[in-house]
């Protein structure tokens, strides 16, 4: 039972505020947690709440601090941390409002998970088991790793945001980290033997170099990947977030700025289409904008066999994945819990995506904390995939060595997606 509730203004991996809360029980245990914040947000998102006052240049967070130890806690107080459904859907009453402005998705998420994380504290166990289904086996998900950056994460050095290697071959969780982080080590190789600075990281941890075209930075790619000494495809493919909501005009068209080049919603599924023939691409993030459903359905047409993955166009709201699966539009869903605001919904817009044989995508976001709680959810809710940055930065490998750790401890139990979990988006 929730007897208090602790909150303070913290600071995420690019130095802007951010909620961190303690939930306190009965019996003595506690959980803590500090939430993340996106760059390139979608317009659908739960909202934040922030200051706008002159400290942090408006992004203060202390009236989402005061609303976590003020009404939040009032409200919560005698609750069951265990109860996740029951506890979220009272923050969201308690909110009132869709998106929760009201109190902040902010203020909410951090007290849905560090309710979770008391609640499996109470009953000591490891969040990964608390938030399974009963008798679910846990599933340590492939990662897909980000190697270079662009788009709002490096300065608009490139226009595509994320160029991600997926290590399908490798039988292992751990293997896929080694491969992936021989593969970031190789393209800075192919980098610096292009005479391109790597001393400075991107957002996630990856790589932000200035280059000339988008196919640039796959060629790049697939250089590492080979400097690495391994098989572009076979053993590592490629997954891109075009983020294309961060370069759509309010025309319609799409603004390859890197390039010079102005194209239609079918122009650059057209591109994309002859990305996806030149190199080993198996999964392509928000591929389209976030509204242009037109664009959506001739892009999962034509880009068929592949994984369309939807994030600023779900932004983790069962609504808009409905109408997705409804129009059979993307075949796979990012999840991040914050575009929500709770533990609870964003568990359902799991089981909605798995029960229409859509694939799950867990995900951090650009600005992250120390926290590894997200690794856990991937196990525990069996997502199959997860996204969290590069193999640099200690926000990102927070996850990837929790991950590491529950591999080791789960041993000869410890079930891998692979690359399988692509096998069913995939031809
Ligand atoms: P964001 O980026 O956290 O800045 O939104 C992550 C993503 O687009 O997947
Ligand atoms: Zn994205």
């Amino acid at each position: 039972t929730i007897i208090g509730l602790l909150a303070w203004e913290a600071l995420d991996s690019r130095g802007k505020p951010t909620v961190g809360c303690e939930v306190r029980l009965d019996g003595g245990a506690t959980g803590r947690a500090a939430v993340p914040s996106g760059a390139s947000t979608g317009r659908h998102e739960a909202r934040e709440l922030r200051d706008g006052e002159a400290r942090y240049a408006g992004n203060g967070v202390r009236l989402a601090v005061a609303n976590v130890t003020g009404e939040i806690a009032d409200a919560v107080r005698g609750c069951d941390a265990t109860d996740q459904a029951t506890l979220d859907g009272l923050l969201r009453d308690l909110d009132g409002t869709p998106d929760l402005r009201r109190l902040g998705a902010n203020a909410v998420l951090a007290v849905s998970v560090a309710a979770a994380l008391a609640g499996a504290a109470a009953r000591a166990v490891p969040l990964y088991r608390a938030v399974a289904d009963e008798g679910a086996a846990p599933l340590l998900p492939l990662p897909m790793v980000n190697i270079i950056s662009g788009g709002a994460h490096s300065g608009r050095s490139i226009d595509v945001q994320d160029f991600l290697a997926v290590p399908v071959g490798a039988r292992s969780f751990a293997e896929a980290i080694e491969w992936a982080s021989r593969v970031r080590a190789g393209a800075a190789e192919e980098l610096t033997g292009r005479g391109l600075p790597v001393a400075l990281v991107a957002d996630e941890g990856g790589l932000g170099p200035l280059l000339p075209t988008n196919r640039a930075a796959l060629d790049v790619l697939v250089a590492g990947i080979q400097r690495a000494g391994l098989r572009p495809g076979d053993d590592v493919a490629i997954a891109i977030d075009v983020a294309a909501t961060q370069f759509v005009r309010a025309d319609g068209r799409y603004v390859l700025a890197t390039e010079n080049r102005e194209l239609t919603a079918d122009g650059l599924v057209d591109e994309l289409a002859a990305w996806c023939a030149s190199y080993p691409i198996v999964s392509l993030e928000d591929a389209l904008a976030e509204d242009d459903w037109a664009g959506w359905r001739i892009a999962t047409q034509r880009l068929a066999g592949r994984q369309l993955l939807g994030d600023d166009l779900f932004v983790t709201n069962p609504d808009r994945l409905d109408r997705g699966i409804g129009e059979q539009v993307a075949n796979a869903v990012l999840v991040k819990p914050n575009q929500i605001g709770t533990l609870d919904t964003a568990r359902s817009v799991v089981r909605r995506a798995h029960a229409a044989g859509y694939a799950t995508v867990l995900s951090a976001r650009s600005g992250e904390t120390e926290d590894d709680w997200l690794a856990d959810l991937a196990v525990g809710w069996r997502t199959g995939q997860i996204k969290v940055g590069s193999t640099t930065r200690s926000e990102r490998t927070a996850k990837w060595n929790r991950l590491l750790r529950l591999e080791a401890e789960l041993d000869e139990h410890a079930e891998y997606a692979g690359g399988a979990a692509l096998a069913q988006v995939n031809g």
